[in-house]
C-alpha cells in the first residue's frame, strides 16, 4: 500500500498543474500551471515548500532546467529560454502555422536535447506534432500526426522512448537512437480503457510510472509492460508525475481542476508519496557548450 499525502507548505493549487521535474543543480522542484502561464518552484523536505513563481505571457506546457542555470519552457508555440527571475532571453518559434495548438508536455533526453509536443485545443485528430529541439536550436519534427502530445520518458539505458498521444489511450514504446535523437519501431507498451495516459516518468529499474487522467491514479508498469503498482491519488485528473528530492525517492504527482472536476476535493494540487523506487536523474538541456581552455 503506497501512502500518499497532499502537499501542505502553501504550494498553490493550479488549474492544470503539470510537468513536475527535479532540478538537481538547484535542489528544487519545478512545475507549471499550463493555462495560467505559471512556472512554480518549491523545495522538498518532509513536505514541499513553495519558493517562487514566474508568469509567462502565454500558456506554458512544460519547463526544464538548462546547463547554463537558466530555464527552457515549451510555451504557446515557441521554445522560450528564460532566467530564473522570468526574464526571457531567447525565443525559438515553431515552424509553420500553429492555429488551435499549444505546446504540451516536454522532456530532455539523456544527451541534452529537448523533445516537446503540441496539442490541439479542440482535440482535432492528428493536427499536433512531436518536435525535437537540438542544442544548436535546430527544430526537427519527429511525428506529425499527434492529437494531444504527452508522456515522455526514457528507459535507464536511453534506448527506449515512452510516449503517449493521450486520445489513443496507449503508451507507445519506440527505439530511441541516442546518437541521432530519432525514433523507430513503434509498439504498444501499455493500454488503458478507463482513462487516458498523461505524463509519465521512468525509475532506475526501468519501471514506467504513468499518470492516468480520468482515473485518479498513477499506474506503474515494469519494463515488459506488466502492471507493477497503483497509487490512488484522489482528484480524477491526474496529469503527471516525477521522482524528486535529493535521493530521487519522492514521487511528486500533479493534478488538474478542469471542467466538472474543478469541484473535487484538492483538485489542482500536488501530492507526494514514497513508493519504494528511485528515479533517474534529469539531464539539463545543453544550451551552452562548455569551452575548455585551449579548446
Ligand atoms: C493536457 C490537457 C488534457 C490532458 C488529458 C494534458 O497534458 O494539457 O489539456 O486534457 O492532458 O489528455
Ligand atoms: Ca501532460
Amino acid at each position: 500500500m503506497i501512502k500518499l499525502s497532499a502537499t501542505r507548505g502553501f504550494v498553490p493549487p493550479g488549474q492544470l498543474s503539470e510537468g513536475p521535474v527535479w532540478d538537481r543543480a538547484h535542489q528544487e522542484l519545478l512545475w507549471v500551471d499550463i493555462p495560467a502561464g505559471h512556472i512554480h518552484s518549491a523545495t522538498i523536505g518532509p513536505d514541499l515548500v513553495h519558493r517562487a513563481t514566474v508568469t509567462l505571457d502565454r500558456p506554458v506546457g512544460a519547463v526544464l532546467p538548462c546547463v547554463s542555470g537558466g530555464l527552457l519552457a515549451a510555451a504557446g508555440d515557441a521554445f522560450v529560454f528564460l532566467d530564473r527571475d522570468g526574464t526571457v532571453t531567447e525565443t525559438v518559434p515553431l515552424p509553420g502555422p500553429q492555429d488551435g495548438l499549444r505546446f504540451n508536455d516536454a522532456k530532455v533526453d539523456p544527451r541534452g536535447r529537448l523533445l516537446a509536443g503540441t496539442m490541439s485545443y479542440a482535440e482535432e485528430t492528428g493536427s499536433a506534432a512531436l518536435y525535437r529541439l537540438d542544442p544548436d536550436r535546430t527544430v526537427t519534427t519527429l511525428r506529425a500526426d499527434v492529437t494531444i502530445s504527452n508522456g515522455l520518458g526514457w528507459s535507464p539505458d536511453g534506448g527506449t522512448l515512452y510516449y503517449a498521444d493521450s486520445p489513443t489511450q496507449r503508451v507507445t514504446a519506440y527505439d530511441y537512437d541516442l546518437d541521432t535523437g530519432t525514433i523507430s519501431g513503434a509498439r504498444t507498451f501499455a493500454a488503458f480503457d478507463d482513462g487516458v495516459p498523461d505524463g509519465l516518468c521512468v525509475d532506475r529499474d526501468g519501471t514506467v510510472w504513468v499518470a492516468v487522467w480520468g482515473t485518479g491514479q498513477v499506474r506503474a508498469f515494469d519494463p515488459t509492460g506488466r502492471a507493477a503498482a497503483v497509487v490512488n491519488v484522489g482528484p480524477s485528473q491526474v496529469s503527471s508525475c516525477a521522482f524528486a528530492g535529493p535521493d530521487l525517492d519522492v514521487l511528486v504527482i500533479t493534478t488538474a481542476a478542469q471542467g466538472p472536476a474543478a469541484s473535487e476535493p484538492n483538485a489542482g494540487r500536488l501530492f507526494t508519496c514514497v513508493p519504494g523506487a528511485t528515479g533517474l536523474p534529469v539531464t539539463p538541456f545543453a544550451d551552452t557548450r562548455l569551452v575548455i581552455a585551449g579548446d
